[in-house]
């Protein structure tokens, strides 16, 4: 069995600032502190988009310094929040299809994690452009006798929620006829939508959930801004094995117990 931490959407901006209401550094900080508590055996981490709010270079050396306290791999990608050039100024050995572009595979035992780049900078919706694609095909081709994970940022389908729909993956169609007939791709993780979502698509699980710092509200009807909310953050604990993925949400920060666990008797 392979364990692997999801984390997505910190949306962090310079330590000790307050975006929304939250301090979003404190809570990546927990997030790690958490991590290293209980899952320090994990084989790595995706962090899926939206790292820096605005792109501030301060926000990406505060990200480098938490996610070097992993004793684990850790890949950071981005999301339309991000900016490239602080971005690699940070992360200069992030992975590199060659062609300018956020992506990278990471081989674990029989599983392979494609890591992809969906930011179209300066825009909120996502694009996956023919060159990302071409490195993508590639991949998919090279891994066919493998069980494959994809990470990104922005799912490349609409999941009901109009403020987010609008601002999805351009041409989801292109990415669709890639990975349709491939049975091995088993399960598909994005950020983006800063609530907990899972089903399937076109024959392929995903998952998503909540983000570390604001939430999206369950809210079936506005269009634009895109609403927010102090849901709380969570990070996800995903097992993977040969004939099954389990992904379990951790509401990190929720330190509720029933009183009977607390030693104290029920009221
Ligand atoms: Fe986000």
């Amino acid at each position: 069995m392979i364990k692997l931490i999801h984390i997505t959407d910190p949306h962090l901006v310079a330590p000790g600032e307050i975006l929304h209401g939250l301090d979003p550094h404190a809570r990546l900080v927990a997030c790690i502190g958490d991590v290293l508590a209980h899952h320090a055996d994990a084989a790595c981490a995706v962090i899926t988009g939206d790292l820096a709010h605005r792109g501030e270079a301060p926000a990406y050396a505060a990200l480098r310094a938490q996610v070097d306290r992993l004793p684990f791999p850790c890949f950071p990608l981005l999301g339309n929040h991000d900016l490239r050039a602080p971005y690699a100024a940070a992360f200069p050995d992030a992975p590199d299809d060659g062609g300018g572009f956020v992506q990278g595979r990471l081989d674990v035992g029989d599983a392979s994690l494609l890591m992809l780049d969906t930011l179209d900078e300066g825009r909120n919706g996502g694009l996956y452009c023919e060159r990302r694609r071409a490195w993508l095909e590639r991949q998919l081709e090279q891994t066919s006798q493998r069980a494959v994970y994809l990470f990104m940022h922005h799912p490349p389908f609409d999941i009901g929620i109009p403020c987010l729909d609008r601002i999805g993956l351009s041409d989801p169609e292109a990415f669709a006829r890639l990975t349709a007939g491939r049975p091995n791709l088993r399960h598909l993780f994005f950020g983006h939508v800063h609530r907990p979502v899972c089903g399937s698509w076109r024959g392929i699980p995903f998952s998503t959930m909540r983000g570390l710092n604001h939430q999206v509200p369950f809210d079936l009807h506005t269009v634009s801004p895109v609403p927010k909310s102090h849901e709380p953050p969570a990070y996800a604990v995903v097992f993977l094995e040969a004939d099954q993925v389990t992904v379990h949400f951790h509401d990190y920060l929720d330190r509720s117990t029933l009183p009977e666990r607390a030693g104290k008797a029920m009221p």
